[in-house]
Parts: C-alpha cells; structure tokens; sequence
C-alpha cells in the first residue's frame, strides 16, 4: 500500500477524478491521501475537503530563508510521504519543482500535461496546438524529471482539433481525457506494474 499526495494549485478537476476513482475502490494499493496547494484559495482545496474528507495543507513561500521546496518536503514527510511508500501527483500544480525535490522523490512523481509530449510542452499547450494547425493533439502523464514535461511517458490519449475549435474547446475535450488517462496510470503504477528501462517505461 502506498500514500499519496496530489499537489494542485486551481481548481483540481484532474484531482477530483483521481479521489473518485481511489473512493469508488477503481484505484487500490492507496493508503492515506494528502492534497497540497500552494495557493490558499485553489477551488480544489474545498473539494477535497469538503466532498472527499481529504487531508488539506497549503504551503507558501516563507521569508526566513527555507526554499519553497524545503517546506514542501518538510510538510510531506510530516505527513509520511516518502520516496520508498509514496507517489505524488501533480495536479495543475503551476510550480517547477526544483532538482533535489525530484531527486528525492524520484521516479516516484507523475504529471498531467495536456498535449502528446514531447510535442507542446510548458505552459498554454493548447494554444500552442492550435497554433501549430495539428489535426490532433492529446493528453500525457509522464514521470517526472528535472526537465520541463520531459519525463518518460507512461499513458498518452489521442484527441482531435477541428477547425473550429477555440482554446476552450479545446481544453474541454482534451481534459475528459485526462481524466481518464491519469486515473488509469496511477493504478499502474500504485500496483507496481510498470518497469523503467532504458529512459522508457514499459507495462509488466
Ligand atoms: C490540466 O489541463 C493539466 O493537464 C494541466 O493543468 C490543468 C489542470 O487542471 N497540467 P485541473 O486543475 O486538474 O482541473
């Protein structure tokens, strides 16, 4: 069984999916759940508390000098989530984590990045599509590495774009996807069923 933590930092649909899916028994080998934000008003906090009776903290910058990292770990391992019993999800959590945080969870940190990586990474990867006139786009979650969405790829979900679409439409029909995608690669790995190999990652 391992803990889990899920950083956010807005509304946390990905999230909200994600504790779905381990209340409704989709997701076992997941002990105890934390959700992390670092922004105090991230709609997601609420949901998580309020319609899941999820463990919230918030974390912010501190001005005596300990790094945003530092007291995030510190507030992780307060909570018993270490490399060897945890996963931590990144949730729309909208901060680079810095090289030794991904050092010490490593390999043990997922994202959800909405385009089919390595294509469109970094911020607006919507947008990015639409202007790059790709007839289809998608969905990735990857572990994550000191790079920015260069992790190796665990899941990825094909979408389409039609002419017509807005960055809104976008976003919307890419992110049912995600939600499905994400929920599917944390079962792998939470039942130790994926092997990295070569930078790759293979299902076993
Ligand atoms: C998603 O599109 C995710 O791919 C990206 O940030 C967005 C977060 O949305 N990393 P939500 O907070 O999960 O609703």
């Amino acid at each position: 069984m391992k803990n889990l933590a899920i950083l956010i930092s807005g509304r946390g649909s990905n999230m909200k999916s994600i504790l779905r899916a381990i209340k409704s028994g989709e997701i076992d080998g997941i002990k105890n759940v934390l959700v992390i934000s670092n922004r105090p008003n991230a709609p997601g906090l609420e949901i998580a508390s309020k319609e899941f009776g999820i463990k919230t903290s918030i974390v912010l910058p501190d001005e005596n000098g300990q790094t945003f990292d530092e007291k995030l770990i510190v507030e992780l391992q307060r909570n018993d989530i270490f490399e060897h019993n945890s996963i931590i999800c990144l949730a729309g959590y909208m901060r680079i984590l810095s090289p030794e945080f991904v050092k010490i969870y490593k390999n043990k940190i997922i994202n959800i990045h909405p385009s089919l990586l390595p294509s469109f990474k970094g911020l607006n990867a919507q947008k990015q599509a639409l202007i790059a006139g790709v007839k289809v786009t998608g969905c990735t979650v990857h572990l994550v590495d000191d790079g920015i969405d260069t992790g190796p790829i665990l899941l990825q979900k094909c979408v389409p774009v039609y002419d017509a679409d807005t960055i809104d439409s976008l976003s919307a029909r890419i992110l049912v996807e995600e939600h499905e995608i994400y929920v599917k690669a944390l079962k792998l790995l939470a039942s130790n069923r994926l092997l990295l190999k070569d930078n790759k990652i293979i299902q076993i």
